[in-house]
């Protein structure tokens, strides 16, 4: 089989996906890469026929299920799925609209079903293929004042060890990445959503939403790092289905399941009285 790869990217036009596609274009893969607008990838260009780029809506069913039918159609297979594409949301929950909050859902969350849902009848007939999907260590441990982003990524989480169970009989992969602050845009004012209603009582949020904004330019994670990374996972015989990106990632679940240890371990009479006796 082949040592280099056909990927499709979501979310391509900057940050993480940007330089993954980039690197993985420079070792010789073929990269289809989707955003909100094909003039983003303008920069790519110069990687000639291994890239496809497409306007894509991640909303859409019918726009994932095209772009998905071009990568075959362009490329012959499909062997590695990056749900990438995603944006952070601040604010408690009751400052949050339903709008806020469902189009943060369709994008986190939705979008990462549907192009599975979509991409499956092709791995599935292959009989092979890898999903990577992007959570956040947001999704493991949260962090304070990110409410419904961190649901949103819990879902994915959730989602994809499922799917790992799920597909393994039929050899696909499923890894679940969870990565920890990583120096792109997503800090940035165009990549992040606030809450545009807001309540006094929560006034305390908003230091740890300065943080984050004051961690712009700051982050550990370098995203150039990020395909050498996954190319040893879908080279792997034994993937990790969780994989945490980052030191502070890994620290910060360590310190997770270490607490929760401790929380189960002394609510453990309790849990055990409501079993039936006999
Ligand atoms: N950077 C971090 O510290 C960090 C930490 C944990 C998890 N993550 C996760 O990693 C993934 C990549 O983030 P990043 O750091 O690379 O962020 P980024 O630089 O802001 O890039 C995000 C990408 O997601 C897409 N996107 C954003 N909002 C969208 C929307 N409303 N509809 C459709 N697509 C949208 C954009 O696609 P377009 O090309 O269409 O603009 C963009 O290319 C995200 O899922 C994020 O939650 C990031």
């Amino acid at each position: 089989m082949s040592d280099t790869k056909v990927w499709y990217i979501t979310g391509a036009s900057k940050g993480m996906g940007l330089s993954l596609a980039k690197q993985l274009l420079a070792k010789g893969h073929k990269v289809a890469a989707t955003s909100r607008s094909v003039a983003a990838f303008d920069q790519l260009a110069s990687y000639g026929d291994g890239f496809l780029p497409l306007e894509v809506d991640l909303k859409s069913e019918q726009s994932i299920a095209v772009s998905i039918k071009k990568t075959i159609e362009k490329f012959g297979e499909l062997n590695v799925v990056v749900n990438n594409a995603g944006y952070g949301l601040g604010g408690a929950l009751e400052e949050l609209s339903a709008e806020e909050i469902s189009e943060n859902f369709e994008v986190n969350f939705f979008a990462v079903v549907r192009v599975v849902q979509q991409a499956l009848p092709y791995l599935r007939k292959q009989r092979s293929g890898h999903i990577i999907n992007i959570s956040s260590i947001a999704g493991f441990a949260p962090g304070l004042g990110w409410s419904m982003y961190c649901a949103a990524k819990f879902a994915v989480s959730g989602l994809t060890e499922a799917l790992a169970n799920d597909l393994k009989p039929l050899g696909i992969n499923v890894t679940n990445v969870l990565p920890g602050w990583f120096r792109t845009n997503f800090a940035k004012a165009d990549s992040i959503v606030y809450n545009q209603n807001q309540i006094d009582d929560y006034a305390y949020l908003r230091e740890y939403h300065e943080k984050m904004n004051n961690m712009d330019g700051a982050q550990m994670g370098d995203p150039d790092k990020i395909a050498d990374a996954f190319l040893e996972l879908i080279r792997s015989q034994s993937p990790a289905v969780n994989l945490f990106l980052g030191s502070d990632a890994f620290n910060r679940a360590k310190s997770k399941i270490e607490q929760l240890n401790i929380q189960m371990d002394s609510w453990k009479e309790v849990s055990y009285t409501t079993d039936f006796k006999s």
